[in-house]
């Protein structure tokens, strides 16, 4: 739906870095559904490459679970075309029926995820499924001048934003930042040599709406 696929895969082979290193999803577009492999095609054809690490159906396809496009794309891994599939925005019932019609767990689900949206629940029904709750729109929505978030920054000589980034890795959510501006791309990346402490992740629990 980006429409990005050969971008995507003329800059993973710009870059010089062998496939392997370089970690690729796209997504099944829901009005795709019943033609699953027709997409997987075109997308891996789209990309040049011989497989994607995660395949994702977008959205539920008509608000549904759709049991059977989640069959298909278990199909495309068994044959090698995808490393792991999972869904986005999926609700935990959606997820729910898709394990009780095939027996197996979305690897992933794509939701969109900030310190605004925290919710303990959802989390733990994820990990409690094996799923791996993967959040999108990080910092969209973000106001990056909170005082905790700034507070806390500061404590550690690190941007609010670099602190968002780093409060989904402590929460063990994988996150995607989306940045057009290189140096913000690099400050995004560099979150892995600092952590925050329990009092300051629970601080930024605090400026969900749902608590
Ligand atoms: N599954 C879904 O339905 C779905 C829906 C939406 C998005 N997504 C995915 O999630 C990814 C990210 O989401 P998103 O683009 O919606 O939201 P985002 O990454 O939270 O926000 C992007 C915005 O934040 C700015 N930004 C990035 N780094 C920053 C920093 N260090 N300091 C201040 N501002 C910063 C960017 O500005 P500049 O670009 O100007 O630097 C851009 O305006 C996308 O790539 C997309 O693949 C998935």
């Amino acid at each position: 739906m980006y429409g990005n696929e050969a971008e995507v895969g003329r800059a993973v082979r710009d870059s010089g870095l062998p496939r392997q290193a370089v970690f690729v999803t796209t997504k099944l577009p829901p009005d795709n559904a019943g033609r699953e492999r027709q997409t997987i095609t075109r997308s891996l054809r789209a990309l040049q490459m011989d497989y994607v690490d995660l395949w994702l159906v977008h959205w539920p396809p008509r608000g549904q679970a759709s049991p059977d496009t989640w069959r298909q794309l278990l199909e495309a891994r068994e044959e090698g075309l995808a490393r792991a599939v999972g869904v986005s925005n999926y609700s935990t019932a959606q997820i729910d029926e898709l394990i009780v019609s095939t027996g197996e767990a979305p690897a992933v689900n794509q939701v969109r995820w900030s310190p605004m949206r925290y919710d303990a629940k959802r989390l733990a029904e994820s990990r409690e499924r094996g799923v791996a709750l993967e959040g999108y729109s990080p910092l969209k929505g973000m106001d990056l001048s909170t005082p905790a978030l700034v507070e806390i920054a500061r404590a550690h000589g690190m941007t609010p934003a670099q602190v968002v980034l780093r409060w989904h890795v402590d929460h063990r959510v994988i996150v995607i930042p989306k940045s057009t501006t290189p140096q913000r791309i690099q400050s995004n990346f560099d979150i892995f040599g600092f952590s925050l402490s329990e009092d300051e992740i629970a601080r930024i629990d605090d400026l969900s709406a749902r608590r």
